[in-house]
């Protein structure tokens, strides 16, 4: 990527109707972690706006901004204690309209998060429930209960928090609550209008401040099992996401989502929302985005599937065809804020980074739409030995290692010192490695083999070629270990193929070449009509149309 290309298209959006989100590539900001405009270590909007020529010039379509609501922070801001103004860490109301309308300039849609299945303890309405009594209009908007036991000293149910321990707090009146997550996070009550009224209300608020669309946190998580009922199992945390537990992926909670596209489709512009589900199988995540539900769901089975060509070709399969059957897009995540960065779980190290690589090919390639995880444009790894004094994430409470600080280092952009142009000031929230500085965009950017440019190639290959993006892929036969298959423009305009071979086994393999080479995430050498892939390599080529 040169400095010229770096140069925004200006307002490229496209207007009503034409279905963007099938195919986009939306960028994740972690807003604490990309950018920081006035120098105190944390990132900020006024830093996102700074970097959105940076952005524009990477390829992607929008971006997703974590929560940068006034929230005190327990859970770096997915507690919120206001969901219409902007903490101050993070800016003001108006930056957020400034970085709305550049963003739009410059060709980019923004999706905003939404918390709605908890807030913040220290929301007006929590703090108005702690005043109340027991029984009150004010605790019916959260899942207050009487314990267990003779003189009510048992939690309600058995339920734990995803961080840790019992999911219910008591207060000294001796009425328990619950959280899912921190105690910091009561959890909401789905059942009362007010709470549904509320929403709607904050929904319309960003809507009406021009946002293209909501990830919704934790959507899985808003319906609870009737009566509360126990899980009857300790270690819950090893369940999420593969059964359905009384407070998870309840039938009932699609009605909630039903609701929300009612509403979103009453405004113009595809206005979209994604939903954070963690769903035990394909098909109960593609529920969420039925016809009348959410627009997409994050394909969490993509994110967890092992580097071996059998277990991705099946999930790929499953995603496509459950997708499919709702008429959805389906999406592909690699990493995000949650989890730990790709090119450590894929075995770091050089190894590492190529597999990240040939994965990057292979996830721009897949029919649907895809997400980008800051910093994995950069090839970042997760940062394992963050001292103990910097790890801050609620979740490192539950101990088996499962602090998320790792993948939320602040981006490196340039510079031969820590914090590497992050903020103006010296410091960031989290140290940068020392090592970070051969993976800053300065370095990165003038060396056609970096990572930031196989993105920068990858994304503008995909926006140009008629045949990626939105459609179906057919399967080649392909050596053990590999994953070949084609894809093919659908519909009236233009015509084209490309086809997409990865090789996540352990030795080379040849393959026939397809067509021309489009681009490569690694050293390939070829023979005329075929191609030796080495390992953990991909390749795209443009094919002929008889090809
Ligand atoms: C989602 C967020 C995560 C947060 C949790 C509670 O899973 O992605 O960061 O801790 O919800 O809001």
């Amino acid at each position: 990527m040169t400095q010229d290309t770096l140069t925004a298209p200006a307002g490229d959006l496209a207007g009503d109707g034409t279905r963007w989100w099938r195919d986009a590539v939306i960028y994740q900001v972690y807003v604490r972690s990309f950018a920081d405009s006035d120098g105190d270590g944390v990132g900020d909007l006024p830093g996102i706006r700074s970097r959105l020529p940076h952005l524009a010039g990477l390829g992607v379509d929008a971006l997703w901004l974590t929560p940068f609501y006034v929230s005190p922070m327990a859970d770096f801001g997915y507690d919120v204690a206001d969901y219409r103004d902007v903490d101050p860490l993070f800016g003001t109301l108006d930056d957020a309209r400034g970085l709305i309308a550049d963003a739009h300039a410059h060709g980019l849609r923004i999706i905003v998060d939404v918390v709605p299945n908890h807030t913040s303890d220290r929301h007006a309405w929590f703090q108005a429930a702690l005043a109340a009594a027991p029984g009150s209009p004010e605790r019916a908007r959260y899942i207050f209960r009487d314990g267990r036991g003779p003189d009510g000293a048992e939690p309600p149910n058995d339920w734990e928090s995803v961080f840790g321990g019992p999911a219910w707090t008591r207060l000294p009146d001796g009425q328990w609550y619950l959280h899912l997550f921190a105690p910091e996070q009561p959890d909401l009550n789905w059942e009362n209008p007010e709470v549904h009224a509320e929403f709607a209300d904050v929904l319309r608020f960003w809507l009406d401040l021009g946002v293209d669309g909501f990830r919704v946190d934790v959507a899985h998580g808003m319906a609870k099992a009737p009566g509360l009922p126990d899980v009857g199992h300790a270690d819950q945390v090893e369940m999420l996401g593969t059964a359905v537990l009384p407070y998870f992926d309840q039938d009932h909670v699609h009605d909630i989502h039903r609701e929300w596209r009612r509403l979103l489709d009453s405004y113009a512009g595809e206005r979209i929302a994604v939903a954070e589900a963690w769903a035990p199988t394909p098909e109960r995540l593609a529920a969420y985005t039925r016809p009348d539900e959410l627009h997409q769901a994050f394909n969490f089975h993509y994110l967890t599937a092992s580097w071996e060509a059998p277990a991705m070709r099946r999930v790929i399969e499953e995603s496509l065809r459950t997708a499919g059957e709702v008429g959805a897009p389906a999406t592909w995540v690699l990493s995000n804020h949650d989890v730990k960065r790709h090119v450590t779980r894929y075995g770091g190290g050089d190894r590492g980074l190529r597999r990240a690589r040939a994965a990057a090919l292979l996830t721009l390639a897949l029919p649907g739409s895809s997400y980008v995880y800051q910093g994995e444009e950069l090839g970042l790894p997760e940062v394992l030995d963050l001292p103990e004094e910097f790890q801050q994430d609620p979740q490192r409470l539950r101990g088996d290692g499962a602090g998320r600080d790792g993948c939320r280092v602040p981006l490196p952009w340039e510079g031969e010192e820590p914090p590497f142009g992050f903020g103006a000031g010296g410091g960031s929230w989290l140290p940068i490695p020392t090592g970070w500085r051969d993976l800053t965009v300065a370095a990165q950017r003038d060396d056609p083999r970096s990572m930031l440019n196989l993105y920068a190639e990858a994304l503008r290959i995909r926006r140009a070629h008629p045949a990626l993006g939105d459609g179906s892929l057919r399967w080649l036969d392909g050596p053990a270990g590999t994953l070949v298959f084609v894809r093919e423009s659908a519909g009236d305009g233009a015509r084209g193929r490309v086809a997409c071979a990865v090789n996540l086994g352990g030795r080379a393999v040849r393959v026939p070449a397809y067509g021309t080479r489009l681009l490569a995430s690694g050293p390939v050498r070829g023979d005329g009509d075929h191609v030796e892939l080495p390992p953990d390599t991909a390749l795209w080529w443009d094919v002929e149309e008889d090809g």
